[in-house]
């Protein structure tokens, strides 16, 4: 038997006088009416210290959400102490009720705590309802589910056996604790990492970006409500380097799962060779990194739609999606008219707080980041190769708001097409359209990254040649669509070049980095 696989969670629409609508609301307005004091969860308990940090919305970085409690190295240390004695328990629990506890959470977060998420990554992280609802509802959902049905078909997939010989796969946890780092862009992402790798009897310690810590806090809650053990997933808040300093020493150190930036990860990488001989066992290294995506049109493209990918593909989620599209290749045949349809679209687009559901782009996650994107923009405002054509307004006196932006650079490997930006930015580079071979080159050759990435085309041979061309240039790659959106048991999401170790969030080969399979061989 297995766990049957499961449907994705249907996006709800919010829209005015919905059911929906009116729940989220109330969250909203309960969420702001009372301040939050967030502990860390070290095994049974909740860890308050003297050091009380604010949460503050994004889009209103006055107002003050609650705070949480930070920890040090010290706390670091009885996580992984937690970590470790759960551990054998946890490991021998049949795999049924590990997905029992995992599948339950996922009906909380589907049913009584769908609105708490929700308003939580609203005001913690300034996304717009329906981003919300599509981040930390269906996707963190979606993981839960599809995870624990992935999870039965790989216990299942056993050796070839003959009489008088039995042979057998055991799918081990890893030996030793598990590290989960987490970004502050993807609730769904925050509550994947630890869970996924806790679901195949893997004890964890979890660090999220202080930025998403409002609504981990929340996930944390329906894990335990659904029934995790105590010490199973551990959650501090303590500084990365401090974290990764008793983290990265420790002999049972035995997996890191990560999703952040590039310099990040390949810093945690080096700490670990670095270390590599006080450890138990080689650590597994997950990591999903940074992104520079892209769009490439081919002269037969639809120039409407073309437009519309690169508006949404862009802007939703305030472009700090790791898959959003951050540099556009436009042939020239088509540019005045694609030019023409990105204005329009973008001159009615409202920007502004979470809480005005009518709001498509709301805030940046914070100042660091307000700073680093506007200093992309001022590049573009000051050099001569570039052009902006729409948004270039930025303003941070209530909320790291920037205005959706569109760069032309007749260069095509100016700062603003090549560097990730995170934000609301994305930078046009318009060839002639006989030149599609040298231009899909230069899409391969001027990023580092390989997430995400589109060809828009008509022609068939034109699709065929970008395929071919661009074979390692994204890990998820999408025909006549814009290259956000991947779906749980849909797209399997990952990288690889300077994006990641590609294995596949929300599929078995993701599963399979939290397994020490043991081959076992019986003769009778
Ligand atoms: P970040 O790298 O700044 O932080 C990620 C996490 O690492 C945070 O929890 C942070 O506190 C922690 N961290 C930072 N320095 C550390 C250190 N020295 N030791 C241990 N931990 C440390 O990234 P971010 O700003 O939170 O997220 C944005 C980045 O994440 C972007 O680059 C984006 O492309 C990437 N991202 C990638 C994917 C993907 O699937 N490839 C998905 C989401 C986000
Ligand atoms: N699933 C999200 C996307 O692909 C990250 O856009």
């Amino acid at each position: 038997y297995n766990v049957p696989l499961p449907k994705n969670e249907p996006v709800l629409s919010y829209g005015p006088g919905s059911p929906e609508r009116a729940s989220l609301k109330k969250a909203i307005e309960e969420a702001r009416s009372k301040q939050v004091d967030i502990p860390m969860y070290i095994g049974s308990e909740e860890v308050r210290t003297d050091k009380k940090l604010p949460l503050n919305p994004p889009h209103d970085h006055q107002h003050v959400l609650g705070y949480f409690h930070e920890g040090d190295s010290s706390h670091v240390q009885q996580a992984i102490d937690a970590a470790l004695g759960a551990k054998e328990a946890w490991a021998e629990l049949a795999w049924e009720h590990r997905a029992s506890i995992f599948l339950k959470a996922a009906d909380l977060l589907a049913g009584p705590y769908r609105a708490k998420i929700n308003a939580a990554t609203m005001l913690g992280q300034s996304k717009n309802a329906f981003q919300a609802e599509i981040d930390s509802a269906c996707e963190l959902i979606d993981f839960l589910r599809f995870n624990a049905h992935y999870m039965s078909q790989i216990y299942q997939d056993q050796p070839e056996s003959s009489p008088g010989v039995w042979n057998r796969l055991e799918y081990r946890p890893l030996e030793g604790f598990v590290f989960a780092i987490t970004p502050f862009n993807f609730t769904a992402i925050a509550g994947n990492l630890p869970a996924s790798a806790a679901l195949m009897g893997n004890t964890v310690v979890w660090k999220p970006a202080y930025t998403q810590i409002y609504s981990a806090q929340v996930i944390m809650e329906v894990f335990k409500e659904a029934g995790l053990p105590d010490g199973v997933i551990n959650l501090i808040y303590v500084d990365g380097p401090a974290a990764g300093d008793v983290v990265f020493n420790h002999p049972d150190f035995a997996g890191l799962h990560f999703t952040g930036s590039t310099g990040v990860f390949r810093h945690l990488w080096k700490t670990i060779g670095q270390n590599i001989e006080k450890y138990k066992t080689y650590p597994r290294i997950v990591g999903e990194t940074g992104g520079k995506d892209f769009i490439v049109a081919h002269k037969s493209a639809n120039a409407k739609e073309l437009a519309t990918a690169i508006v949404r593909g862009s802007f939703e989620f305030q472009g700090q999606k790791c898959s959003a599209a951050s540099r556009v290749y436009v042939p020239a045949n088509l540019w005045d008219d694609v030019k023409k349809y990105i204005q329009e679209d973008l001159k009615d687009i409202k920007m502004g707080g979470t809480e005005d559901f009518s709001n498509f782009v709301n805030a940046v996650i914070d100042e660091k980041a307000f700073d680093k994107i506007a200093g992309y923009i001022d590049h573009a405002k000051n050099n001569d190769m570039s052009e902006i054509i729409a948004g270039g307004g930025y303003d941070k006196s209530k909320g790291y708001f920037i205005e959706p932006t569109v760069v032309v650079t007749k260069d095509p490997k100016s700062k603003t097409i090549c560097e990730e930006i995170f934000g609301p930015v994305v930078t046009i580079y318009v060839y002639q359209e006989e030149r599609f071979e040298e231009t899909l080159e230069l899409v391969n050759s001027t990023s580092p990254y390989a997430l995400t990435g589109s060809i828009i085309s008509k022609d068939r041979y034109a699709v065929e040649l970008a395929s071919k061309k661009l074979v390692h240039a994204a890990g998820n790659f999408y025909i006549n669509d814009k290259p956000t959106g991947a779906v749980v048991g849909q797209q399997p999401f990952g990288g690889s070049r300077a994006s990641g170790t590609n294995d596949k969030a929300g599929s078995a080969l993701n599963l399979l980095r939290w397994v020490s399979p043991r081959t076992i061989k019986e003769t009778f």
